[in-house]
């Protein structure tokens, strides 16, 4: 059944607790006998540790312990402690594992002490002896040596199909061209921390800033050797992920280790620089090759990415399907390899893969409609895919025209003039862009419960996260509107470990995965709610199959006869009972295997741009998604926001600077990693369009947390293109790359 109607924009019901401070975040629990852990990062980006000198750190009165590779207590899971997490695959990093240095800014030690100021101060006597080696930080040089991973995460590049190379050859407009972006780091507000409460039996609780409580209760399992019910995870609040709480870090297994080994609670929390020392957005070098003919049909698409990983651990993403998932195209070739360097893993960083391949794909594309002489809008409705022609499959829904229609008509955009240095207004020129995205809305399968309590209360659980994304509100609403309550009757629950399971919050899934799950949980509650109803004498719901019944005001009743009725109270009452549960383990439809499920995006920007200054202000942008029910629309709005917010800073800010000599990410800190303030943002317009999908789950939604944002980038670097008539292909596009490129 296809719910097509959109949800109630809501305000979020964890939204008092925020703003008033009642909310906890995992570094604000405060046990008693709390030990604080700060956390010692190597100064050298390879070669290895000969000695570390902890005696006067050890000599304050009140310092418990420094810990190092060389005093840690044995681990005999180490290895092991990796497999089957719900989170990016691979063999990550160890902290504290040996002597050897991977990377700048690797932990090397831990210092517990009575007091973060005095673990602080203890921290700076510990003093270090290394061996260093030539350690190779830089991804153009290295460009040459690159690989081809031998697993790839998410998809391997397809053989070729045509001939790309003779068609691009052959074709009457051509464009070949280089796009890059810097390595990025995601910066949630929170920074990570991990608080563990030690139990005199042994038990640990562990307050930890992650994506998936179950993922670091699973961790700390493996890694020591816990029980289950030893160890349980909570992360009800979560100032911000973005992707770098999809792994456990490192401040968890610290605490953890620390908290067991002294027998006390320990807090570790992450300083800001020391949120640059594990995982970024891995930089990339795409070379587009697109061909067109005279019409502007696309005769070839071939794509050339490079990624960057670490040393230890091959990081992949999914850069290279957007061209043929975007746009079809006969002559196709996608290729992708790695350059390995000295730096910490990269990881998943809102949209991976998506982020980076669309600003290429979608700044090439629109250099080649310059080409053959067309609107950039035209082009792309020409090259518009009916399929995905990536996976060879149909889409289960596809919007995207409506939202180039929508997404235009707000704008204004037929009022543009097509010719690039054209529009102006004083001392800015003025120009407009557009880009196109789109994002998997995919349906993972997930555990929920639900459970009425006979004062009529329904209390909702899923071991989810809300990483500031809405999960609390939009899952309290799918619950009420299934049950037939009041918003203000549910309660869910989350970012629990002991809780039923669920993936964590990542990959714009949760609406669509742990959505279903609660919808049928409450299904399943109202079979057994009609089933008690009908041993109560006299029931007005007797012999009657589910389907012929609705759950609506508070009751169970008839559909075509709704005085046929029930009180769900009523039903607990006269069956002497306080509550009823019900649990399930929703899984996604095997139907879905036949078709390619994405959400999309079509965004339009205005800048203005003052040559003289270098600066672009992004004055106006509009964003209109397709993705399918919007389950709240207020929630929903802010997700597409912060997309967009995001879009800028990777447009024209945010750039993690690489100091090749030192091999370390030399701005870190928020003065010099610059993401987008206020002041940076004018008018951003949000518009869903209709999308009914009774294919992508039972709810019909697809998920906001990435489509808002991977189009974003690439529409203002065509807004500064149609402003100044000058193409940066490197971001971010910052004010000394204006003031520098004076070629028209
Ligand atoms: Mo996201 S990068 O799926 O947390």
């Amino acid at each position: 059944m296809a719910a097509t109607k959109n949800g109630e924009a809501r305000n979020r019901v964890d939204g008092y607790q925020k703003v008033t401070g009642q909310a906890k975040y995992a570094g604000e629990w405060q046990p008693p006998g709390l030990l604080h852990g700060v956390v010692l990062n190597s100064t050298i980006a390879k070669g290895k540790i000969l000695h570390i000198e902890t005696e006067k750190a050890l000599q304050l009165d009140g310092v418990l312990q420094v810990f190092t590779h060389e005093n840690r207590p044995p681990l005999a899971h180490y290895d092991k402690s990796y497999q089957d997490l719900d989170a990016p695959p691979g063999t990550p990093f160890r902290p504290l594992f040996d002597n050897k240095i991977l990377f700048n800014m690797q932990p090397i030690a831990l210092v517990v002490a009575e007091s973060l100021e005095l673990a602080r101060y203890a921290a700076s006597l510990v003093t270090v002896n290394y061996e260093k080696k030539q350690h190779e930080v830089d991804f153009e040089k290295q460009l040459q040596h690159a690989f081809i991973p031998k697993d790839y995460k998410a998809v391997a590049p397809p053989e070729p199909w045509g001939s790309p190379a003779e068609a691009y050859h052959d074709a009457k407009h051509r464009l070949s061209a280089t796009y890059t972006h810097p390595s990025q780091h995601h910066h949630p507000m929170e920074p990570h921390a991990s608080t563990v409460l030690w139990e005199e039996n042994g038990r640990i609780t562990v307050y930890d800033k992650i994506q998936g409580a179950l993922n670091s209760q699973k961790y700390l399992m493996g890694v020591f050797g816990l029980a289950q019910e030893d160890v349980r995870v909570l992360s009800p609040f979560v100032g911000g992920a973005f992707g770098s709480g999809l792994r456990p870090q490192y401040q968890l297994f610290l605490a953890t280790m620390a908290a067991l080994e002294l027998r006390c609670s320990v807090r570790v929390v992450l300083s800001r620089p020391q949120m640059f020392s594990f995982g970024h957005r891995p930089k990339t070098h795409q070379r587009f090759s697109l061909a067109a003919s005279e019409d502007g049909q696309l005769q070839a698409m071939i794509q050339e990415v490079y990624g960057e990983t670490s040393r230890f651990e091959d990081y992949s993403e999914n850069v290279i399907s957007w061209p043929l998932v975007l746009y079809n195209c006969a002559n196709a070739s996608l290729s992708y390899k790695l350059v390995g360097l000295d730096v910490y893993t990269p990881l998943d960083m809102r949209a991976p893969g998506g982020a980076s391949g669309i600003f290429a794909l979608e700044c090439a594309m629109d250099e080649l409609a310059y080409q053959v002489g067309m609107n950039p809008l035209d082009f792309r409705l020409k090259n518009y895919a009916e399929k995905d022609q990536f996976e060879d499959k149909p889409f289960s829904s596809k919007e995207l025209r409506e939202c180039f229609r929508q997404g235009a008509e707000k704008f204004g955009w037929k009022n543009r003039p097509n010719q690039p240095r054209t529009m102006q207004e004083g001392h800015e020129l003025i120009g407009w862009g557009l880009a196109n995205g789109a994002w998997e809305a995919n349906q993972k399968p997930a555990h929920a419960k639900a459970v009425l309590a006979v004062d009529g209360k329904l209390t909702v659980s899923s071991a989810t996260a809300d990483i500031g994304t809405g999960t609390y509100t939009i899952m309290s609403q799918v619950a009420a509107e299934t049950m037939g309550l009041e918003l203000e009757q549910v309660t869910f629950k989350l970012g629990d470990s002991s809780l039923p399971k669920a993936p964590l919050e990542g990959g714009s899934a949760t609406a669509s995965s742990v959505g279903s799950a609660v919808r049928e949980a409450c299904r399943q509650l109202g079979k057994k709610l009609l089933e008690l109803a009908q041993e109560v004498d006299g029931s007005p719901l007797k012999d009657i199959p589910f389907w012929e019944v609705e759950m609506e005001a508070g009751q169970l009743r008839l559909k075509k006869d709704p005085t046929k009725a029930m009180a769900l109270t009523d039903i607990l009452h006269q069956n002497q009972k306080d509550s009823l549960a019900a649990t399930i383990d929703s899984q996604p439809s095997e139907e879905q295997d036949n078709y390619a499920i994405y959400s999309h995006s079509a965004v339009f920007v205005e800048v203005r741009v003052d040559e003289a200054l270098g600066t672009v202000r992004v004055s106006r942008m509009v964003n209109a998604i397709a993705g399918g029910r919007i389950l709240n629309p207020k929630t929903a709005k802010s997700q597409i926001l912060g997309g967009m917010v995001w879009g800028v800073g990777m447009a024209l800010e945010e750039e993690s600077v690489m100091d090749t000599h030192y091999g370390r990410f030399i701005n870190h800190d928020l003065a010099g990693y610059h993401i987008p303030v206020n002041a940076d943002l004018q008018e951003l317009d949000v518009i869903f369009v209709e999308e009914e999908d009774d294919i992508v789950n039972p709810i019909g939604a697809k998920g906001l947390g990435e489509v808002g944002n991977v189009a974003v980038a690439p529409a203002i670097v065509n807004a500064i293109f149609h402003a100044t008539g000058k193409r940066f292909r490197d971001l971010p596009v910052t004010v000394d790359k204006i003031l520098e490129n004076d070629e028209v």
